[in-house]
């Protein structure tokens, strides 16, 4: 699947730490597992959203002029995720970070709230401003304060299981994307790609889970390589999602500081900054997600890219997309790197389920933790 070096020295100082007993001595929030199962998840997510979802009206009449997907950190992924598999679709397709809708929604747009706690201020804020307009958001949450929502409105709601970390849910949080676009017409075949990137996913989850030999096993080799670098994550086209899946993955998963940047965007500025100071760059190392079946001006960018980057980063790895429609190409780009961030964490002796810094922040916006300094 991949082009890597041999490890490095320091990766091999901690060879036999990456072993199931190894998992279940630090892994206490089951996120091994919970990745483990991405495949059942996108089955099972699938399912429960084309349930819930068929024959709703998401937009009160006529043709949808638009879809929005509101959400932040693990929920908005899921709406990256079905950005690059809707190539062809009539309308603007938009993923919102952030407190505030697009100017242009309208009643006719689709807006899609996507929150695994139901209680994130953002992703809430966004349903309180679609409302007045007219809008009917589809709910995709765990509970909290959007399901409440969802049933005071009598808005089309996806209950997911509870119980995970939202990162760990991007099979229950992505697919219902996918359904409410097919639920609104805007989409067609979009059970085929599921069915796909269930049977990649499986396939790659008996190459990278914890039984899997380290020498046999990518994700291991890779958490070994990574170790006391600074990971950057360069994607192009369908695989651009998954650079910043990665990225977040390798932050929340092994807390570590992590980058990501698309192609061909980085080659007119980011490229600059590695032809100098080698004590930065020098730790930088470099995972460049490729996609064979992708666009071969792309590929072709990330291969010089990648020639001139070499010699002055600490190391560099390539991942091959597999599949053959999207949703398996972007989702088997991610799932090494899902897995590699459970292994790094294992190396630098971290439990991955807790997001300590993200609760702590959460608490004191929500005046439970004391005033901002500023
Ligand atoms: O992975 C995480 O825990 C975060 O990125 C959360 O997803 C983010 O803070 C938003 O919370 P929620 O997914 O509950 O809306």
């Amino acid at each position: 699947m991949s082009a890597v070096d041999a490890p490095g020295a320091e990766g091999r100082a901690l060879r036999g730490e990456l072993d199931p007993a190894r998992v279940a001595a630090l892994d206490t929030g089951s996120e091994f597992e919970a990745v483990a199962r991405l495949s059942e998840q996108l089955e099972a997510g699938y399912t429960r959203a084309v349930a819930a979802l068929t024959g709703k009206r998401l937009v009160p009449s006529g043709r949808p002029d638009g879809v929005v997907v509101c959400g932040m950190g693990g929920s908005a992924i899921g709406g990256d995720v079905i950005g690059a598999c809707i190539s062809g679709m009539p309308v603007p397709y938009q993923v919102v970070r952030g407190y505030e809708l697009p100017a242009w929604v309208s009643e006719a747009t689709v807006v899609i709230a996507v929150s695994y706690s139901g209680n994130t201020e953002e992703t809430l804020s966004c349903v309180a401003r679609a409302l007045p307009r007219g809008c009917r958001p589809v709910c995709v949450t765990s509970g909290g304060r959007l399901a409440a929502l969802a049933a005071r409105h009598d808005l089309p709601l996806v209950a997911v299981p509870g119980g995970l970390q939202p990162r760990a849910s991007i099979g229950f949080l992505s697919t219902p994307i996918g359904a409410a676009l097919e639920a609104a017409d805007l989409l067609h075949g979009f059970d085929e790609q599921v069915a796909e990137a269930i049977e990649v996913i499986a396939e790659l989850r008996g190459e990278l889970a914890p039984e899997v030999a380290d020498d046999d096993n990518e994700a291991k080799t890779i958490a070994r390589r990574l170790l006391n670098c600074l990971p950057i994550v360069y994607g192009a086209g369908v695989t651009v999602p998954a650079a910043r899946r990665w990225k977040s993955q390798l932050n929340e998963n092994a807390e570590t500081p992590a980058f990501f940047n698309e192609l061909p965007e980085l080659d007119h500025n980011e490229l600059a900054g590695w032809a100098t100071n080698p004590g930065v760059v020098g730790r930088a190392f470099l995972v460049l997600l490729d996609d064979p079946a992708g666009d071969e001006r792309l590929r072709r960018r990330l291969a010089f890219t990648a020639s001139i980057m070499q010699p002055r980063v600490a190391g560099l790895v390539r991942i091959a997309a597999r599949g053959v429609l999207p949703l398996a190409r972007v989702l088997s780009s991610a799932y090494v790197g899902d897995f590699t961030s459970l292994y790094l964490a294992l190396l630098y002796g971290i439990d991955p389920a807790p997001v300590v810094a993200i609760e702590d922040l959460k608490a004191r916006l929500a005046g439970e933790g004391g005033s901002a300094p500023f």
